[in-house]
């Protein structure tokens, strides 16, 4: 169990201006999706977890899915650059279920709980304006990229402070760096989502495999163009009118294996891009449910929230995700997150 102080510090360090005590403190605006998961039939030897066995389902495992911008605000600025996110619970049998909980960043901020609170405290959104000419002639002229012009309507923004954040704290700057230029995706079914963390699956012959999980795309990635940004408001609608007519979206979940030498614990690296990758199943979207109070608002995902087959790695951030989330999804009144024992 970690410490309740600090649990409470961190999700009260998220809390920004234009969020909500009754919504989560980030991944505010999202929506709800569901669908089905189908196995690969390689996906049984390398993982015994039930969402990996042949299903007894012709359409496989259901899936309930949220889609969610990073910023922890309520308006929907679904045209700003941001981190996205991509929350996926397997349902399995007897009323069992498991979470897969993912971003559009591969890597975090920070490598511990302590760190990544310095991080929050200090990468707050500021008041920001647009460069003049002459500033980015400057930024140029000493090798630095002139900050991106603030959008229509945007008036504060992390990034600023993040970057100051990151030029003194060299563990946050992949991270910093990937989120200060990410864009926003034309559809959320046009990203590729990480869930960071290495995971330790066991495989049929009983043997263990440190993994890293990525939902790649089908239809693959594509950015909005940044000096056409579309309105605010659209990923939502996007999603319904994809989902429309019977039509599906898909994506493939890529599983990667790390090797001797790899970083199992600390999220803030990044693995070579030449491991090996397994193809563990193929998940298909197909409808967005009107009740969105239950298939979004209220659901509580959670990275611990796990089922025999799969471990947590010893990494001190996803261990202190499990008890964060819970303290975050109380004091939101979502609905009670069911862990699988996993821990404690
Ligand atoms: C110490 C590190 C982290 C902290 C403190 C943190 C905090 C939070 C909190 C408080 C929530 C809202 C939970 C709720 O009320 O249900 C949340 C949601 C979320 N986080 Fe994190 N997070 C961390 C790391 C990560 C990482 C590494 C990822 C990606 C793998 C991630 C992806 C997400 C996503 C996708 C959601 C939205 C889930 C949903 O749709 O309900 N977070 N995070």
């Amino acid at each position: 169990m970690a410490d309740p102080k600090l649990v409470q510090d961190i999700v009260e360090a998220l809390d920004i201006p234009g969020g909500s005590t009754e919504k989560r403190p980030v991944h505010t605006v999202g929506v709800g999706v569901t669908g089905h998961f189908m196995p690969s039939p390689v996906a049984k030897d390398f993982c015994v977890a039930e969402h990996f066995q042949p299903p007894t389902n012709p359409e496989g495992v259901a899936v309930d899915v949220r889609f969610s911008n990073g910023m922890g605000v309520v308006a929907e600025h679904d045209g700003w650059s941001d981190v996205r996110g991509m929350a996926v619970r397997f349902h399995l049998k007897n009323g069992k279920s498991t979470d897969l909980v993912a971003m559009t960043l591969p890597v975090f901020f920070a490598p511990t709980p302590k760190k990544f609170l310095k991080f929050a405290l200090a990468a707050r959104p500021k008041p920001c304006q647009r460069e003049t000419a002459w500033q980015k002639i400057k930024d140029y002229l000493r090798l630095e990229l002139p900050m991106p012009d603030p959008y229509q309507g945007q008036t504060e923004r992390p990034n600023e402070e993040a970057i100051a954040f990151a030029n003194k704290h060299v563990w946050a700057q992949p991270a910093v760096i990937d989120a200060s230029s990410i864009g926003a995706p034309v559809s959320y079914v046009r990203a590729a989502y990480h869930a960071v963390h290495t995971f330790v699956v066991t495989g049929k012959e009983e043997e263990t495999r440190w993994v890293r999980f990525t939902w790649a795309p089908i239809a693959g990635v594509l950015n909005t163009n940044p000096l056409e940004p579309p309105k605010d408001k659209f990923l939502k609608q996007d999603m319904i009118d994809r989902l429309a007519d019977d039509r599906t979206e898909r994506f493939s979940l890529v599983m990667h294996i790390g090797e001797e030498g790899d970083d199992f614990n600390d999220s803030t690296r990044q693995w070579p891009p030449h491991r090996k990758r397994v193809m563990m199943g193929t998940l298909t979207l197909k409808h967005v449910p009107e009740d969105q109070e239950a298939h979004s608002e209220k659901l509580s995902f959670n990275p611990w929230h796990l089922t025999p087959g799969i471990e947590p790695s010893g990494d001190p951030i996803l261990d202190i995700r499990r008890d964060v989330y819970e303290y975050s999804s109380n004091r939101r009144g979502g609905i009670p997150c069911p862990f699988s024992g996993a821990k404690g």
